[in-house]
């Protein structure tokens, strides 16, 4: 059985203290959360914030939002694995589509990115999907392919089931249109059939595939039944924290169906 995971992809919002105050109301909301794996992703100069309260929640994990493949060095303006490890960091976000659009990340420097974090004992959650015009022109399942084989090339056998992939279908994040389930299920299923081929069959069982974009509390059950979505990665109904609770209730109630 996959353990569904729930992330909250912040983006560029919240300062520290807010953070520290959405840790608060979060914990009150939930109590306490056994059957689905919750990852807080802030900024990263809110990480700290987060660490130090991790007693108040300790069913909660961690996540930056991107990394640099090298250690150290002259690279201004990075943060290497290696120091997102040093704040209890345990999730790093990799190829989120505004990366690859806004700031040219390309599908080489996003497999670095990948193999970096595995090297470091991070979990990669590789990003994928396509734009309206990927959907259009070239089908949803060859924009899969590729960015899953250029992703996750040279990925060790060892450190395949410590990766988490999100599909996130471009023209449904922040948009407030979601993939319909069956869609997101037929993504998610033949993304596991891709898997399976550069690994094997019981490995590709074992990964989990989120779906991302435009999740909310109203269509979180629904798509969280599917067989192969595992989870969800959100964005915008993450940044409240009484909403991002009810979408972990909402997962735990599809378990439960
Ligand atoms: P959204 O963002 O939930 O605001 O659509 C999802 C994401 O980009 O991870």
């Amino acid at each position: 059985m996959r353990k569904k995971i729930l992330a909250a992809n912040w983006k560029m919002n919240l300062t520290n203290g807010e953070a520290s105050d959405y840790l608060e109301v979060l914990v009150k909301e939930l109590g306490e959360v056994n059957d689905v794996e919750v990852v807080l992703i802030p900024p990263f100069t809110a990480i700290a914030a987060l660490a130090a309260l991790s007693d108040r929640a300790p069913f909660i994990r961690l996540g930056a939002q991107n990394l640099h493949w090298e250690k150290s060095g002259a690279f201004t303006g990075e943060i290497s694995a290696g120091m997102l490890r040093a704040l209890y960091v345990k999730y790093v976000v990799v190829g989120h589509s505004e990366r690859r659009l806004l700031f040219g990340e390309s599908d080489a420097v996003i497999n670095r990115k990948v193999r970096a974090a595995l090297e470091a004992g991070l979990r990669p959650i590789l990003c994928v999907g396509e734009t309206l015009q990927q959907r259009e022109n070239d089908g949803v399942e060859k924009v899969l392919e590729y960015q899953l084989r250029e992703g996750l090339r040279d990925v060790s056998p060892k450190d395949f089931s410590e990766v988490v992939i999100a599909y996130e279908p471009v023209w449904a994040i922040g948009t407030g249109r979601t993939a319909t389930s069956d869609q997101a299920q037929a993504a998610h299923a033949f993304a596991r059939r891709i898997l399976a081929a550069v690994s094997d069959h019981a490995i590709a069982e074992r990964v989990r595939i989120q779906y991302g974009g435009s999740v909310k509390p109203e269509n979180t059950e629904e798509l969280m039944r599917k067989p192969d979505i595992d989870g969800a990665l959100v964005g915008g109904a993450s940044l409240d924290p009484r909403s991002f609770a009810q979408i972990i209730r909402k997962a735990e109630a599809a378990l439960a169906a």
